[in-house]
Formats: C-alpha cells, structure tokens, sequence
C-alpha cells in the first residue's frame, strides 16, 4: 500500500504540535482490521487533543480523531471481509491507538461496527459521537422513566454538538425542550432545531439553597460545575440529569437533598466503551440488546406453524440450555398476510440478570422463518415497541 496522509499529534518539548504527515501502515498501532476511512468528524475532545488544551493522549505521536467510519481494506478478524461498511467509536482512538484522521485506519475487530441499516458513512459522522451520546443519554433517561408527559427537559451546552442533537432527538420524541445557550444570537437556531425556549446562560440565578423551586422535569448536562449544580436543585421529583460533558467545569457541588427529597437521578454518560448490545467472551460474540433473523428447517416437511416453533425452540435450548419457555408466553399475529406466532423466551443475559426473548415464527415454503427480538429483561418493556415495529415491517418476497 502507498503512503497515505493523516493528522498526526506529537509532544515536542512538553508542547503539542500537530500537523498533516504521509504515514504507511507501518506507522499505526496494531490490530486486525484495515480501514479506509471515508468520514470523521470533529468533537469537543479531538480539540482538546490536536491542540493540547486538555491531556486526551497518553501516547505519542498518535493520529487524531475519536471516531470514523469507512470500508474494511482488509481483516484478519473472521467477522470482517474487504468491502465490508464498518464505523468505529471511541475506544482507544486518539488517546493510545491511532485514530480516524487519516486515509486508513488500523483497530482491534472488537472495536469494529457493522454500519447499521439505512446509515451510510457521510451519516454515521455527521451524527458521530456526537449523536451517539445525546442518544445514548437519551435512552438511559427512558429507561429510569423519563416521559415527554412528565415535563419539559433542558439541555446545557445547547449549540454545541452533543446539545444540538440532543435537541433535535428530544424534540422528535416528543418533549417540550429548553435549550441554555452562552450565545444569545442562536437563539433562531435553537427554535429551528426543536427547542421550544432557549435561557440564556449569563442571565441564569443559580440559588444557593439545597432545593430551588422545581422548574425541570429532567436535564441533558454538557457543561458540569455550577450549571450541574443547578439543575440538581431545579429538577423535578424522580427526574433523570444525564452527565455528559464538562465544556463549564468539572466540578460538581451539591447537597444530597434533590437526591434523597426529590428522587433525582443523577446518570453518567460514556460513549467510549459501548458494546453496541453485544459481549465478546471466550472469542464468542452474544447479543444482549437485538435481533436475529433466520430459516429454520424443522423435522417434519408437514409441521404445522406450533409443531415446527418446538421444534425450533428445542434446537436453541439444546444449543443455549439456559432458554426456557415462558409460561403461558404464547399468543397468533399476523405477519405480512400470514398467519404468525409470537412466543415468549427467557434466558440468561450476556450483560447480567435475564434476558427476554420474543420470538416470532411463521411457515413458508422454504421452512420457518423466524424472528428473535432480544433485549435484558427490566428493558424489554421500553423497547417492545420497536419490537412491534420490526414485527410490521416484515415483508416475504415470494
Ligand atoms: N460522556 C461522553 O461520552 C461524551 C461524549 C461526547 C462529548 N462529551 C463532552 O460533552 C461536552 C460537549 O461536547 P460537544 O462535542 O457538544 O462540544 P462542543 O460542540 O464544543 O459544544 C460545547 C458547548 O458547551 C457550551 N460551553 C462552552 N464553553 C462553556 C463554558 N465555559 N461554560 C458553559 N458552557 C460552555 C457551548 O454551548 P452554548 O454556547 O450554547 O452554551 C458550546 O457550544 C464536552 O465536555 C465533551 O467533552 C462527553
């Protein structure tokens, strides 16, 4: 392979010096799969990082960038072939491997994600680290019984990255947002993009006392130090603040009131060491957040739509002896035109506690199509809806 060019960070003299530098593959940290990175894209740590203002590397010199996305050139991890659209987030990029500022990147298989379906790789940046944290910290917020019914939800940081998606994602799921900006000229923005009111940061009274009068059902916080003490004292009862970023401060100063009186909920947010619903153990991959789609061929070539799920559900206990039935956990649906069945699975989750499965079944002539949705157990409520929409999407081309 030619040299390729990267954006390369070093320390020369105690100082950061970094600059665009002709690299061959020689030059980037081990791992098993070769990427040819299309996109990257620009987060609060990759300044930090490419101009020293924050201590981000532990290693030198390193190619910049926490995160990219692009083609497989190569991989010596079986679950990658050349041609294959991958992305990769966080990890060690840009603090002691390589990372995605430059034309080929090299990283660890475990590292690697599939691109998901209907995301291309401009998409995948341009939502980059960015959108996978407000997300992420969206989901978590849900998941401790965040609802756009229990009250408007402020994001601090609000033009930044993380803060504008997290507007944009909220807003579309149905919250009143209240968006704090330091820049009173984004104000037009932060209405384009879904914030119903937009404070501005200089004019804000923090208070001084344990609990101020609530104004918040729950808070997405980019900023930390005072900001963060605020919204401890302003959020609701049994509200969720997600901890993001420290753009403000990294210090946090409060009581334990809001927490012990009021129920709050303070969530830490990493994007750096998600799994992506999937536990790597013993060289094995488990899901533990997804689905599996696949044709099973049962037994009999005569078996009726029950007869040929136990048939099925027998092959996946004898392969997984921890799968049983739930009881009662069956019940018909209609799939695409076709008579269907849903039926209802524990197991044991790769991510701790157990796991529901919800398995849906219907015949074809090719054999029985099946449908694994999986998801720990105390989550699957919240995301049995998306489960229901798999289910309607599904379509057999005959
Ligand atoms: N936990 C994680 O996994 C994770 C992932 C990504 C990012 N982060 C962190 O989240 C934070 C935001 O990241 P980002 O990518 O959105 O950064 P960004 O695009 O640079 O946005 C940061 C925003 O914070 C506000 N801000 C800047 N300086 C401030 C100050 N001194 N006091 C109060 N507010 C200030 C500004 O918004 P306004 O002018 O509108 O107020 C700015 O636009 C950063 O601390 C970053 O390190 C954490």
């Amino acid at each position: 392979m030619p040299s390729f060019k990267a954006f390369r960070i070093h320390e020369q003299e105690k100082k950061i010096v970094a600059r665009f530098e002709q690299l061959t593959l020689d030059d980037l940290a081990a791992g098993e799969v070769v990427i040819r990175v299309a996109y990257s894209d620009i987060n609060y740590k990759d300044a930090l990082a490419a101009t020293g203002a924050g201590k981000i590397l532990r290693r030198y010199p390193l190619v910049g960038g926490i995160d990219l996305a692009g083609v497989v050139e190569s991989s010596s991890d079986p679950r990658y072939q050349k041609g294959d659209s991958v992305l990769v987030t966080g990890n060690a990029l840009s603090e002691t491997h390589d990372g995605g500022y430059a034309e080929y990147a090299r990283v660890k298989g475990d590292w690697v994600i599939p691109m998901p379906p209907g995301i291309d790789e401009f998409t995948a940046m341009a939502l980059g680290t960015a959108g996978f944290t407000a997300g992420l910290a969206i989901h978590r917020m849900e998941h401790n019984g965040q609802t756009p019914q229990k009250g408007p939800i402020v994001v601090t940081g609000a033009t930044g990255g993380v803060g504008s998606l997290a507007i944009d994602m909220l807003s579309a799921r149905g919250y009143e947002v209240v968006a704090v900006s330091g820049k009173a000229s984004s104000t037009d923005y932060l209405r384009s993009i879904g914030a119903s009111r937009v404070l501005p940061r200089q004019e804000i009274n923090f208070g001084s006392r344990p609990l101020e009068s609530v104004q918040f059902a729950g808070a997405v916080d980019n900023v930390g130090g005072e900001m963060l003490t605020w919204l401890t004292r302003t959020v609701d009862l049994w509200g969720n603040i997600a901890s993001i970023g420290l753009a403000g401060s990294a210090e946090l100063k409060t009581t334990v009131m809001p927490f012990i009186l009021r129920g709050v909920r303070l969530i830490g947010v990493n994007s750096d060491n998600d799994s992506s619903g999937t536990v790597t153990q013993g060289g094995s991959t488990q899901i533990g957040y997804g689905a599996i789609l696949s044709y099973f061929v049962p037994e009999s070539r005569k078996a009726d739509l029950r007869s040929a799920t136990d048939d099925l559900i027998h092959h996946l206990k004898a392969d997984n002896p921890r799968t049983v039935a739930t009881p009662g956990g069956s019940r018909n649906v209609r799939i695409a035109g076709s008579n269907g069945l849903v039926t209802m699975l524990s197991n044991s989750s790769p991510f701790g506690g157990s796991e529901t499965d919800a398995l849906l079944t219907v015949l074809r002539p090719q054999g029985l199509f099946y449908l694994v949705f999986v998801a720990p157990e105390k989550e699957y409520p919240l995301l049995q809806d998306t489960f229901q929409r798999m289910s309607d999407s599904v379509r057999f081309r005959d």
